[in-house]
C-alpha cells in the first residue's frame, strides 16, 4: 500500500461522485480534479482517519484480493478446455513480461504470456484492470462492508424517486455494464426512476453498438429505464454532470462516475434522510475498488473536505459523533 498517492487518489474519487459505495481508484482520472456540483441530491459529509485505517485496510485488501483471484480463475477455467497442457502451464511459474507494471504487483501471477500482454494493453488503455473486469460476472457479490447496525435499520417504503446519472468518457464497457447492473439489482424498482448515461464524447467503439445492445436487453425487462445522452464534443466532467442533471426527472438525482458498483440498500438511507429534510446534502460512505484486483475495500465514515488546490481530503466529524460511538449514525 502506497501512502499519500493512494490516499489522495481514493479521496478524489470519493469526492467526484455523489453517491458511490464502491469506487475505483483510477490513476487516469487524477488528471481531472474538479470541484463537485451538489445539485438536488444533498450530501452529508462522511470521513475516515486515513493513517489509522491504512494498516487495517492493507490486511483486508490482501485477503479480499486473494479470494477474488481464486474466484476469477475458477471462472476462467470453467469456460475453457481442461486439457493437460493447460494444467501444466498453470503449474509452472510463468515469466513476468512486465515486471515494472503496477498491474502485476499483486495480481496476475498465473497468467500466460499472451494473457499478460492482453492485460497490460488494456491496463495502458484504461488505467485499471479491464482484463479482469471482462472476466468477472456482472452480478458479482460484494462484501457487505456496512456496520452491523446499518443492516438492521428499516426504511419507509415510500421514498422520493431516484434518477441516477452515470457520466463517462471511454470507460470500459464491462465496467459500465456492471455499474448499471448493480444499480438495477440493488435499488428498489419502485424507487429507481431512470439511469441516465452521459457520454462525454467517447471514442471507444465498445460504447456504441455493444452498449446499445445491452441497453436493449435491459429494456426488455425494464422499458425506458436507461437514457443515453451523447455529447457531440468533449465538454468535461462538470458539464457532463449538468447534462445528466438537466435530463433527470426523478425527485432526487444521484450523480456518479460510471466506474462504480453500489452495495445492497445503498439508496434507502440517503432517500430517507432527504425525505425527512430536503435541505440536507448527503454523501454515503464510499468504499474503494482497487484498480488491479478490483477488490472492494471498506472505508469508514469521515467528512469530505478540500484544500486550496481543490485536492479533496477527509476531515473528522464533530466530536459528538465520536462520543456516540455508533458508525451507523450520520455525521457532520
Ligand atoms: C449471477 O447470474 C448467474 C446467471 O444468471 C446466476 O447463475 C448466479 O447465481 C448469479 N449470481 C449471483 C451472486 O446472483
Amino acid at each position: 500500500m502506497r501512502n499519500r498517492g493512494v490516499t489522495k487518489a481514493a479521496c478524489f474519487f470519493v469526492f467526484s461522485a455523489l453517491l458511490i459505495y464502491a469506487t475505483f481508484y483510477l490513476t487516469t482520472f487524477l488528471r481531472n480534479p474538479s470541484p463537485n456540483l451538489f445539485p438536488r441530491l444533498e450530501i452529508e459529509n462522511t470521513e475516515y482517519t486515513i493513517l489509522d485505517q491504512l494498516d487495517r485496510m492493507e490486511r483486508q485488501i490482501n485477503q479480499i484480493a486473494k479470494s477474488l483471484e481464486l474466484d476469477v480463475y475458477k471462472v476462467s477455467q470453467s469456460g475453457e478446455e481442461h486439457s493437460e497442457v493447460k494444467e501444466e502451464k498453470k503449474m509452472r511459474l510463468t515469466k513476468k513480461l512486465f515486471p515494472n507494471s503496477e498491474l502485476f504487483n499483486s495480481w496476475g501471477d498465473e497468467l500466460s504470456e499472451e494473457e499478460q500482454r492482453q492485460a497490460e494493453r488494456l491496463f495502458q488503455l484504461y488505467g485499471y484492470n479491464v482484463f479482469l473486469s471482462d472476466r468477472l460476472p456482472l452480478n458479482r457479490t460484494l462484501p457487505d462492508t456496512r456496520d452491523i447496525r446499518c443492516a438492521s435499520k428499516v426504511y419507509p417504503e415510500q421514498l422520493p424517486s431516484l434518477s441516477v446519472v452515470l457520466i463517462y468518457l471511454d470507460e470500459a464497457l464491462s465496467v459500465l455494464k456492471r455499474a448499471i447492473h448493480s444499480i438495477i439489482e440493488r435499488t428498489p424498482a419502485h424507487l429507481l426512476k431512470e439511469i441516465i448515461l452521459v457520454d462525454d464524447h467517447s471514442t471507444n467503439d465498445d460504447l456504441k453498438e455493444k452498449l446499445d445492445e445491452f441497453i436493449n436487453q435491459v429494456h426488455q425487462q425494464r422499458p425506458k429505464l436507461l437514457k443515453k445522452i451523447s455529447h457531440m464534443q468533449r465538454l468535461g466532467l462538470v458539464k457532463a454532470r449538468i447534462s445528466g442533471w438537466e435530463a433527470a426527472v426523478g425527485d432526487v438525482v444521484a450523480i456518479l462516475d460510471a466506474h462504480v458498483e453500489v452495495h445492497k440498500q445503498w439508496a434507502e438511507p440517503l432517500l430517507a434522510r432527504i425525505k425527512a429534510d430536503r435541505t440536507v446534502v448527503l454523501s454515503p460512505v464510499f468504499d474503494r475498488v482497487d484498480f488491479d484486483t478490483l477488490a472492494v475495500n471498506s472505508y469508514s465514515a469521515n467528512a469530505h473536505a478540500f484544500d486550496w488546490q481543490l485536492w479533496c481530503m477527509y476531515e473528522s466529524f464533530r466530536p459528538d459523533w465520536y462520543e456516540r460511538n455508533d458508525p451507523s449514525a450520520p455525521g457532520k
